[in-house]
């Protein structure tokens, strides 16, 4: 490997935005450690970008107990690593008395604690070279409640106050660590979500290569929060200068009519 190069690791690589990221990443000179569970899309991916860096392929399941230790144990052996991020997400649609319990388990497991856990990993050795940067992507849900979303909205709310705690822990450190918190992004997630139903969803959909250089210019420019989107981050503030009541109700209201126009609208079971 190029010792001129610096390493990123990027979770959920193998589609959407954690893909888009690789090739953000690979065109700005890093060599790149990319993990999800399909080994297949990965290696498809670092033959694409094999021009441009050398891409290593970690696959496994970050949900499962050991998936974070062993995510850090192969890029170890790699080299030191410069950038993390942590992309890798499942999201859920419908009410959560109906999800079912295995959805629960692994969207605590992906979205909160592997998250945790690889930062917890990977900071000590940036900590140590007083260099290195963490990326962790929360989304425009994570600001409010969101009722048929309510555990994947609040683990983006967890994603996004672990990062702001984190970032101001580790200023002056030589660390920057940044939340991205994207709005509607036309990716996999998306598609399994059915946001055909939603109003005005085509107008706010991003697309996730616009998604992931903001991302990389606001770890890069040392923000901590980055919401892509002048209709994104417009709906973030005025959200923000609400009463908290009044957003609550309104989404309630909007899950209500949502629900009763479309009865059945859940995330397909995929496993
Ligand atoms: N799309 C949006 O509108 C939107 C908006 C805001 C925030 N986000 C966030 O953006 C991030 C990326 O999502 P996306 O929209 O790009 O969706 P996506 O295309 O479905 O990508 C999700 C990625 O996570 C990986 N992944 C899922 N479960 C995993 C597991 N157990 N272990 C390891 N990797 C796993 C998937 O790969 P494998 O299936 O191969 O494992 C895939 O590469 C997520 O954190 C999501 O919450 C998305």
């Amino acid at each position: 490997m190029s010792p001129t190069k610096p390493l990123a690791v990027i979770t959920g690589a193998s589609s959407g935005i954690g893909r888009a990221f690789a090739k953000v990443f690979a065109q700005h000179g890093f060599n790149l450690i990319l993990c999800a569970r399909r080994e297949d899309k990965l290696t498809e991916l670092a033959t694409e970008l094999a021009p441009l860096c050398e891409a290593h392929v970690v696959a496994l399941d970050l949900s499962k107990r050991k998936g974070p230790q062993k995510l850090f144990a192969a890029a170890s052996e790699i080299g030191p690593v410069d950038t993390l991020i942590n992309n890798a997400g499942t999201a859920y649609q419908g009410r959560f008395a109906s999800m079912p319990r295995e959805r629960i388990q692994d969207m605590v497991h992906l979205n909160m604690r592997a998250l945790s856990e690889t930062c917890a990993l990977f900071l000590p050795q940036m900590l140590a070279a007083k260099k290195g940067k963490i990326l962790n992507v929360s989304s425009v849900v994570g600001f409010q409640a969101v009722p048929g979303m309510a555990l994947y909205s609040a683990s983006k709310a967890f994603v996004l106050s672990f990062t702001e705690s984190l970032a101001e822990e580790t200023r002056c450190s030589g660390i920057k660590v940044c939340a991205l918190c994207p709005g509607l992004t036309d990716t996999e997630m998306v598609d399994d979500l059915g946001t055909e139903h939603v109003p005005g969803a085509q107008l706010m959909m991003s697309q996730p290569e616009d998604v992931a250089l903001q991302g990389y210019n606001a770890l890069h420019q040392g923000e901590v929060i980055r919401i892509p989107g002048i209709l994104n981050q417009a709906v973030v503030n005025w959200a923000h200068y609400q009463p908290r009541w009044l957003i609550r109700m309104l989404a309630g209201i909007a899950e209500r009519s949502n629900l009763a126009a479309h009865p059945g609208t859940v995330t397909p079971d995929k496993s």
